[in-house]
């Protein structure tokens, strides 16, 4: 698939160092237009960068196109996407039934201003299959979803406090994979520990009368796909409920765990949902549902409502294609069927690294999966904290010399458009990398 010889000799490198040199040397030489276009994107953006996830070490490629389930290069390389849109390209990149979908409506007019025939529809679909969300609100992106979930939750509880979780991602401002971030919008914030009941507990009590909210991912996803258990999350509910506390699950990213979300494969049913990715088709999007209770505080005709602005909140581009790709592709049958692939996909990647004695894992749940460069077990974001980092490097672009396209911090997804074949492809081409490494992995 890729465009260069990669089965030239490692040239006796054994050295982390060394064989990382040699492995961004070769990326370099066979990517001299995208290398060119990020040194000039340097002068105009810092770093080159408009979105910061999207650069990796040594610069990013740049894509020109996608196509089913691949992607083409400023370079002509041609990758298999495992990256996904980090989980938003669930439907690949030409679905026919989005493609229609959005056709038609930009044929209708694309900034009505009003509301429009999809919303409505969509929002039915949702509040039908996730247990948690009786009434829904329509956003521009997770990150707003989560901002406005837990304002709601502020005002619905008169309490001010949030609790999170150590390494929890929840958009752009509400970032916990550090302390202490500066672009975080300035909630009085408590930390617990994922995957930690007893000390999670003790942070929620001794904070229960002023929290308002406890917003955890049911898999943390950007902090390492690694699964909440099941009765971690049910302790979560039980004490949440127990002193008044909303429970939002942000299931931005785990939405696709079944027909009904991650909530519904675990069976723990929060007060509040977060939604994002892929629900829009592949347009910008973001969901915030729940109890109708809680939802009535954002009704316009009641005295007092909360506002919620947005211009693009009901976008008839996410609107339609979300309900389109929701109604007649992505239907509770192919969401199962997505999870148990990625499952057996996961099962196969550790059979490989099992049977060669690299010190890797592949954590995850379902679709969404994370490659790790340690052996040990992971149960929370700290465990995965490896001083190796440039081994996930060298992996991540190894597999690119490849044609194997996902994060080089070892995220990755399946996506509708993915084949058998390019799961047989990646599966084969990291065994290779993993023998050709083995000194060092
Ligand atoms: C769990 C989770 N929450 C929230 C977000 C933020 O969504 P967005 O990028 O649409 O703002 C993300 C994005 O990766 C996410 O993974």
């Amino acid at each position: 698939m890729s465009m260069i010889d990669v089965s030239a000799p490692s040239k006796g490198h054994n050295k982390l160092s060394d064989a990382l040199a040699d492995a961004k040397a070769r990326f370099a030489a066979a990517n001299p237009q995208s290398l060119a276009r990020w040194e000039s994107a340097r002068a105009v953006m810092p770093g080159g960068n408009t979105r910061t996830v999207l650069h990796y070490d040594p610069f990013p490629l740049t894509m020109v196109k996608g196509e089913g389930g691949y992607l083409t290069s400023l370079d002509g390389g041609r990758y298999a996407d495992f990256l996904n849109e980090y989980s938003a390209g669930l439907y690949g990149h030409s679905h026919p039934v989005i493609l229609k979908a959005m056709g038609e409506a930009m044929a209708g007019g694309i900034v009505l201003g009003a509301p429009n025939r999809w919303e409505v529809e969509l929002a039915a679909l949702v509040t039908a299959r996730f247990p948690s969300i009786e009434q829904v609100r329509f956003t521009n992106s997770g990150t707003e979803a989560n901002l406005m979930a837990l304002g709601a939750a502020r005002a619905f509880t008169k309490r001010d406090k949030i609790m999170v979780f150590d390494g929890a991602y929840h958009g752009g401002v509400l970032y916990f994979a550090q302390r202490d971030v500066a672009v975080n919008v300035p909630f009085d914030v408590v930390f617990g520990t994922f995957n930690h009941m007893e000390d999670s507990l003790a942070v929620l009590n001794a904070n229960a009368e002023d929290l308002a909210a406890v917003i955890v991912e049911p898999m943390i996803g950007g902090g390492g796909c690694l699964p909440a258990e099941r009765d971690f999350l049910q302790a979560l509910k039980d004490a949440t409920s127990h002193h008044g506390i909303i429970l939002i699950f942000d299931e931005v990213m785990t939405s696709r765990s079944s027909g009904g979300g991650l909530q519904e494969r675990l069976g723990v049913i929060p007060d509040m949902t977060t939604l994002g990715k892929y629900l829009g088709g592949g347009a910008s999007f973001g969901a915030f549902g729940g109890r109708r209770d809680i939802m009535a505080l954002f009704d316009p005709t009641a005295p007092g409502a909360l506002p919620h602005a947005g211009t693009f909140n009901n976008n008839v581009l996410s609107m339609a294609a979300g309900h389109a790709g929701l109604s007649a592709v992505f239907t509770p049958q192919a969401a199962e069927d997505l999870y148990r692939r990625g499952e057996d996909f996961k099962a196969r990647l550790n059979g490989i690294i099992e049977t060669l004695g690299a010190d890797m894992q592949v954590t995850g749940c379902g679709s969404i999966l994370g490659l790790h460069c340690v052996a040990h077990p992971i149960r929370r974001p700290g465990d995965v904290k490896d001083p190796r980092v440039d081994r996930k490097t060298l992996v991540h672009l190894e597999m690119m010399l490849r044609g194997f396209s996902f994060a080089q911090r070892g995220y990755m997804t399946l996506s509708l458009a993915t084949s058998g074949d390019d799961e047989e492809g990646f599966a084969a081409a990291f065994e290779e990398v993993l023998r050709r490494h083995g000194d060092i992995l």
